[in-house]
């Protein structure tokens, strides 16, 4: 197999893509969804597991391990791949994202972030040349660049502020990155909900020259249909042969919808969060585990699942692990859940192949309607 990274566009189903990126590591099939292992570990999920569920690819995140166990120890232990034992492509995220989110005491200027660890109160300095060295030793197989996201709604003022923000450090990103042909940097879009500020952003970064695009700032707080009216504006501006990523999204109806709006790549916490608030996500929608409805219920979440969790314990079952607080509970619930994200994304991309995505998609948006019965 090649050593480089590229990536291969197969099939078309109107603004759908069926796709494939090569890294040295394996290929990603895409549309892909990515688990999100934010600290070394798709939370209660082994990597074997993680992987028969048909992921090709899992998150990192600079912001959690340069905090702990930090890069260069990762790198001194032979990088994250070995470090968690997921020999597969892994892609970490810059690290502004979750400075806003979790950290305290943050300070932005031009030269970057400073914040205070949401672990242990220390002070620490991220810059867009400091996040693409810890990503170089964490060993990812694609960075992204450090951005700034703000949440919505927010003034136009604030969203073209931080988009031009996001933009020169896109530029610094690529200059630290330099060019390395066996890894891959994603430059990430941001202005908002406002579609001339989406399209300078897109534009502008297509200047740098990227590996492949992400569209940021977006469900962080709007309606649905808002944040597909922006991938409306933004998705025809970004070029045809790189992939394009949605980050931090999200339900699988979002995901659909995503899909046919010309997206390939996704990532989310909301399967792995919500097994562990007793959530399943089924082809029967989202089953809350702790409703009492389920105490006496034998039948499994879905019989004709392949996987084992959603097949072969009883709802009675996983209802009492939930209300026991037992950690089974969590686990399985965390498989079923990514397991149901990934037979999804097979799901799309076979009917994308096969040109009847528009059917796959009525056909599964009615069965959840339909609700669990
Ligand atoms: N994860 C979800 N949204 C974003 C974003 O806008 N930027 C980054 N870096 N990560 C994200």
């Amino acid at each position: 197999m090649s050593l480089a990274y590229a990536f291969d566009v197969k099939a078309r189903d109107g603004k759908a893509r069926l796709g494939e990126i090569t890294f040295a590591r394996g290929a990603v099939r895409t549309p892909a969804f990515m688990p999100v292992g934010t600290a070394g570990t798709v939370k209660a999920m082994f990597p074997e597991t993680v992987r028969q569920t048909g992921a090709d690819i899992v998150l990192g995140n600079t912001y959690h391990l340069m905090l702990r166990p930090g890069a260069e120890r990762v790198a001194e232990l032979g990088g994250l791949h070995r470090f968690m034992n997921w020999p597969r492509p892994i892609l970490t995220d810059s690290g502004g994202f979750q400075v806003m989110s979790l950290s305290s005491l943050r300070e932005l200027t031009e030269d970057g972030v400073t914040f205070r660890s949401h672990l242990d109160g220390s002070e620490h300095h991220l810059t867009p040349e400091r996040s693409v060295e810890i990503q170089r030793l964490l060993g990812a197989d694609i960075t992204m660049q450090l951005d700034e996201c703000v949440a919505l709604p927010c003034p136009d003022e604030e969203a073209e502020r931080a988009m031009l923000l996001s933009r020169r450090w896109a530029e610094r990103s690529k200059a630290a990155f330099g060019s390395d042909p066996a890894r891959a940097l994603f430059g990430i879009v941001q202005g908002g909900t406002v579609e001339a500020l989406r399209v300078r952003s897109a534009e502008g970064l297509q200047d740098i020259g990227f590996d492949g695009y992400a569209v940021g700032g977006l469900a962080v707080g709007e309606p649905q249909d808002v944040m597909l009216a922006t991938l409306d504006v933004t998705v025809p501006v970004l070029p045809e042969d790189r992939p394009r990523y949605l980050m931090g999204v999200g339900t699988p109806e979002d995901m659909l919808l995503s899909v046919m709006r010309g997206i390939d790549m996704f990532d989310c916490v909301m399967p792995t969060r919500a097994g562990r608030h007793g959530q399943a996500y089924t082809r029967f929608g989202r089953i809350n585990l702790r409703n009492a409805r389920h105490a006496a219920d034998p039948r499994p979440l879905d019989a004709e699942s392949d996987c084992p969790a959603a097949r072969d314990y009883s709802r009675a079952y996983l209802h009492h692990l939930v209300k026991a607080g037992e950690i089974l509970g969590a686990m399985l619930l965390t498989w079923i859940n990514v397991h149901y994200y990934q037979s999804l994304m097979a799901g799309i991309r076979q009917a994308i192949g096969e040109g009847r995505l528009p059917d796959f998609a009525a056909q599964t948006q009615a069965e959840w309607a339909r609700g669990d019965i």
